[in-house]
């Protein structure tokens, strides 16, 4: 069997290196408009960071996994093409910040109808509104071509950070197809591949519109609990409540359960703000605008706990940072990736400087696009070592939560700083009480502030 990917991104490198390595015996290649990470994929300078990708890469590279550009022949010599193109949120017309932009997977589908010359199962992996296979059966069918495509929903749950092991031990696979005869036989086909290493009862079958569906729904629960401890954490510092203590209390009744509970500067990421738009503007297509409301109001939460965070920095240090320097550490949208895209330290940083800070960043994976992301703004300094970021410093905010920031010796820190030393723990990772005896005024999201100065 020969299966193709077009679009070698965050999910089509690592999903398509853990089909090739789990199945030897299928040819997987993976191809992109993008010849600058194509060649970056054929390198050992992986065009994106995640722990354990390198590895699983070079076990197959070369072997059965192979990354091109010529886009027409991995289509032509494909029994099954997975679509893992981006579907950004729109930028221009009906629509425009909500909805997805499908540009880019209608392209494909017309690709793929032009170049094909035989049968092909069609997998849909970007994230996509629910219907869309709808609309690309009809691209893909039109004209008098006697070439069938049959297109299954597979969408994708890996989380960054974490995509090797959620790839090769999923919660689920989700496949979505037609109950039609042909429907049945590529969904068998698609299940048959990741039987070869997930237990077939992690493996979930439904209609294609449910597959579609799940994967917005899911990103939106999850992204509505992180914005739900948010809300709460704003109530516990009023009331000298503990946000982890009320996250560790409600976690541990199984209803609740414990994960996605953790207060911070809000979340990040390409997935969740792009995901929830789409849910609410799907919701607003079919006149469900109480529902629309609701999803929306997850994104609003999480916009407004990035703007909280810079408004305690300012009138904690007297009303103006103009001209202090402050130390950022932590560009990525969480730990263990180099991507930035919707990292709340993007808009946190911008307002920084927008109050005449000097902002310093740093961050052990992030530092290129974050100077990419932040071209545009002015005072920004960019700092690989945490300890020269810091130096004459008014003050410190953690903005990713890097294990490597745990463990800093924060007493040299705080030698190195202007006094009062002020820290803002956005990602509530440090030890506050050890901080406070240090000298710092502490601050965290969800906790009573720790001064010196009353
Ligand atoms: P990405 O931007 O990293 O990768 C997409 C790739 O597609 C790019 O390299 C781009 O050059 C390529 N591309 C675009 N148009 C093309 C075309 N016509 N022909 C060939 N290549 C083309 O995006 P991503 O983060 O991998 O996300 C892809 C999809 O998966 C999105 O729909 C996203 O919502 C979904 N998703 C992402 C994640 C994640 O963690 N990033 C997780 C689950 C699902
Ligand atoms: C998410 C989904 O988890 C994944 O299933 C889907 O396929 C893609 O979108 P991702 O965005 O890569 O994955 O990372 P995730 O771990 O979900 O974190 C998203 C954001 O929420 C990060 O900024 C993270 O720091 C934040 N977050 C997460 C919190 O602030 N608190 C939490 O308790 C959990």
């Amino acid at each position: 069997m020969k299966i193709c990917c077009i679009g070698a991104g965050y999910v089509g490198g690592p999903t398509m290196a853990m089909i090739a390595k789990k199945c030897p015996e299928i040819d997987v290649m993976v191809v992109d408009i993008n010849a600058e990470r194509i060649a970056a994929w054929q390198s050992d300078e992986l065009p994106i960071y995640e722990p354990g990708l390198l590895e699983v890469v070079q076990e197959a590279r070369g072997r059965n996994l192979f990354f091109s550009t010529d886009i027409d022949e991995a289509i032509r010599a494909a029994d099954v093409v997975f679509v893992s193109v981006n579907t950004p949120t729109k930028t221009f017309g009906e629509g425009a910040g909500r909805a997805s932009d499908l540009q880019y997977w209608e392209l494909c589908a017309r690709r793929i109808k032009d170049v094909s010359t035989s049968d092909k199962i069609i997998v849909e992996k970007s994230t996509l509104p629910v219907r869309t296979a709808d609309a690309m059966e009809r691209v893909l069918h039109a004209g008098d071509k006697q070439v069938h495509f049959e297109v299954l929903s597979n969408p994708e749950f890996l989380a960054e950070g974490t995509a090797i092991s959620d790839l090769e031990s999923p919660d689920r696979v989700l496949i979505g197809g037609h109950e039609t005869e042909s429907g049945q036989v590529a969904l068998q086909t698609l299940v048959d591949i990741y039987a070869s290493w997930i237990p077939r009862e992690r493996i979930l079958t439904s209609n294609v519109w449910s597959a579609e569906l799940s994967k917005l729904t899911a990103n939106a629960f999850l992204a509505q609990r992180v914005s739900s401890i948010n809300a709460i954490s704003q109530l516990c510092e009023a009331t000298e409540a503990n946000v982890a203590e009320v996250a560790h209390a409600i976690g541990t009744d199984s209803r609740i359960g414990s994960k996605f509970l953790k207060a911070s500067v809000g979340f990040g990421g390409s997935c969740f703000k792009k995901d929830i738009l789409n849910l609410a503007y799907l919701c607003e297509t079919y006149g469900l605008h109480e529902a629309a409301a609701y999803w929306q109001q997850v994104v609003d939460m999480n916009e407004f706990q990035q703007n909280r965070f810079v408004k305690t920095i300012l009138s904690s240090m007297f009303n103006t940072i103009a001209g202090k320097r402050i130390a950022v550490l932590g560009f990525a949208f969480k730990a263990d990736t180099g991507d930035t895209r919707e990292s709340p330290a993007i808009s946190v940083c911008k307002e920084l400087a927008s109050e005449q800070a000097q902002v310093v960043i740093s961050d052990p994976k992030a530092l290129d696009n974050a100077e990419k992301d932040l071209a545009d703004a002015t005072g920004i300094m960019f700092e690989e070592d945490p300890y020269e970021a810091v130096v004459d410093a008014h003050a410190l905010a953690i903005l990713t939560e890097w294990d490597v920031y745990k463990t800093l010796d924060y007493q040299r820190i705080f030698d190195a700083m202007e006094k009062p030393a002020f820290l803002f723990d956005g990602r509530n990772i440090l030890d506050h009480t050890a901080l406070h005896k240090i000298g710092f005024e502490v601050y965290s999201i969800g906790k009573g502030r720790l001064t010196h100065l009353d």
